[in-house]
């Protein structure tokens, strides 16, 4: 496993952390590799119920490395996967919860990630920046469809045409974050929302997160698809120690599901 990217599990939860703090954090093809693989494993492993993504103090990461960019173009999409389209393919299919914790600087794929996040907090001294059209590129990994329909298309123009830098007020307004936090509170805060969410049914969490990225549908469609998933959970043994737990006035014990 590469030291750039350090892979922590304890008690359900797999820290994913970016440390190559003397380049921003800037990712490597051997950095995408590894973050993949946590990812992909973690998500078949019963004991893991949910990720964090960080990076070091004061830096998320500074995006892709651009040396190793212009080393070896990644044609994403080519057909011939590279590292940076195998990690993106992972964070958008994982069925676990994902939760990102930004201190710091978050540029270009740093915050196209928090895109494919499901909770994301960040420090009050992160900033966020996609300078795709300044390094006369274009926008990625979906974030040109994912920004307007969260923003709307004049707020994302901000940061993918205008190439604004968000502070951490701009980007609880727009919704990009979930929370905010002191730098010095920001990674317990992301350890307690994901030892909350581990402890929840792993089942019904798989279900909540599956429904959310679905893509928009019919109406009428969405509620079928719904009342099969509840209609399933119904018959779960996730829901009968739930509804056990109601009954006997205690707190459910979903540890053994996986
Ligand atoms: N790719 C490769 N190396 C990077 C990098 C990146 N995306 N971002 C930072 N680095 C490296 C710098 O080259 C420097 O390396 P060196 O010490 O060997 O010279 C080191 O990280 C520190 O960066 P530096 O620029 O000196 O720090 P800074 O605090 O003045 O600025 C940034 C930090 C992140 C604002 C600035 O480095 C930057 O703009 N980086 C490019 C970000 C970017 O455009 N990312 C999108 C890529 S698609």
């Amino acid at each position: 496993m590469s030291s750039l990217v350090l892979v922590e599990d304890a008690e359900g939860i797999r820290t994913i952390r970016f440390n190559r703090p003397d380049k921003k954090n800037a990712l490597t093809r051997e950095m995408y590799a590894a973050a993949a693989e946590a990812l992909e494993s973690g998500d078949t492993e019963q004991s893991i119920k949910v990720f964090i993504i960080t990076g070091t103090d004061g830096i998320f990461t500074a995006g892709n490395d651009i040396g190793d960019f212009m080393e070896r173009p990644p044609h994403v999409g080519g057909g011939d996967m590279p590292p940076v389209e195998r990690f993106m393919r992972a964070l958008l299919e994982v069925k676990k919860p994902v939760v990102a914790a930004v201190d710091g600087l978050a540029i270009g794929i740093g915050v196209t990630l928090l895109m494919h996040c499901d909770i994301v907090y960040c420090s009050d001294r992160a900033t966020f920046k996609t300078p795709f059209v300044d390094l006369a590129l274009a926008p990625e990994f979906g974030s040109s469809q994912v920004m307007p329909q969260m923003f709307g298309h004049a707020v994302a123009a901000d940061l993918l045409m205008l190439g604004a830098t968000w502070d951490a007020n701009r980007a609880l307004q727009t919704g990009l974050v979930t929370g905010v936090h002191s730098a010095d509170d920001l990674a317990g805060a992301a350890h307690f929302a994901a030892s909350v969410m581990a402890a929840k049914a792993p089942g019904s969490m798989r279900a909540a997160k599956a429904l959310m990225r679905t893509p928009p549908e019919d109406l009428s469609d969405r509620i079928s698809r719904e009342g099969g998933m509840f209609a399933e959970l119904l018959r779960s043994e996730e829901f009968a120690e739930a509804a056990a737990a109601f009954m006997e006035r205690r707190l459910p014990d979903f540890s053994r599901f996986g």
